[in-house]
């Protein structure tokens, strides 16, 4: 029986996020500049998002480019920024045939602006596809949200548009950059660090963690199959006890 096959189709997440992780380390192993591993990293991206596409998993979320990203030396900043821009070329077909919506979180307007452009051309192109919804987190940190939604709460409260008693979860949740999305069910991160780096600290509150070694351009389909299945295995329990959960 194949990885795919022993997935149970019902009990799939709906959102799935991933800290894509690993792109240097792998191109250093083969001993090539730290670029050559984001290039190959593109396979991987397209690979994961297909497979998600496939199997009918609504909201993929992938970390692209941190807010602290911006402090690597200029040259990879800029090669993984014209990276971002041919690789929209390049992959707004694949989008479309696989029926994928891009969208993206973070601070846009800190992007160079070829890639602004980019971006929002394929994100209008890509807006009526009705299947998996793919973000990118470009120049995306968890802190940079939450202050940005503290901003907007702040600025509500004093318009007299919000009022500070109907400030509960679900309205914090629509202050974010994921506003609409179901916080993810799972979080992948490869490369075998355990650690979250500044993603989505309010959404993954109880999202099951998956850490594997595999370095992000060697991910492929039977790696997605693997966390996800480990995922069916785990009992979430929200705080309850487990005899609460079999009822
Ligand atoms: C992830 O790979 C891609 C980005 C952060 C843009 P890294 O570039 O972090 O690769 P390592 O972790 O140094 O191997
Ligand atoms: C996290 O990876 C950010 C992305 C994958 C885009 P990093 O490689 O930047 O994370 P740290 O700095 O090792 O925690
Ligand atoms: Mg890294």
């Amino acid at each position: 029986m194949s990885l795919k096959d022993e997935l149970i189709k019902d009990r799939l997440p709906k959102h799935v996020a991933i800290i894509m992780d690993g792109n240097g380390r792998w191109a250093k192993k083969r001993g090539n500049a730290r670029v050559f591993g984001h290039k190959h990293g593109v396979t991987a991206v397209r690979e994961t998002t297909e497979t998600a596409a496939e199997l009918g998993i609504e909201y993929l979320t992938l970390y692209a480019f941190s807010t602290e990203n911006w402090n690597r030396p200029k040259t990879e900043v800029d090669a993984l920024m014209s990276l971002l821009v041919s690789t929209i070329s390049s992959e707004t077909g694949t989008l479309m045939k696989n029926n994928v919506r891009l969208n993206t979180i973070g601070c846009k307007e800190s992007l160079p602006k070829g890639v602004q452009k980019k971006l929002n051309d394929c994100i209008e192109k890509t807006s009526a596809n009705s299947g998996l919804t793919l973000t990118l987190a470009l120049s995306y940190s968890s802190r940079w949200e939450i202050i940005e939604a503290f901003k907007k709460v702040a600025q509500d409260v004093k318009d007299n548009q919000l009022d500070v008693d109907d400030i509960d979860a679900d309205m914090v949740s629509n202050y974010m950059t994921t506003a609409g999305i179901p916080d993810p069910e799972l979080m992948i991160r490869t490369s075998g660090e355990y650690r979250i780096s500044n993603f989505l600290l309010w959404q993954l509150a109880y999202s099951e963690l998956y850490f594997c070694d595999i370095l992000w351009p060697d991910f492929r389909r039977d790696d997605l199959y693997r966390a996800l299945l480990d995922f069916q295995g785990r009992e979430r329990r929200f705080g309850k006890t487990g005899d609460q959960i079999k009822k």
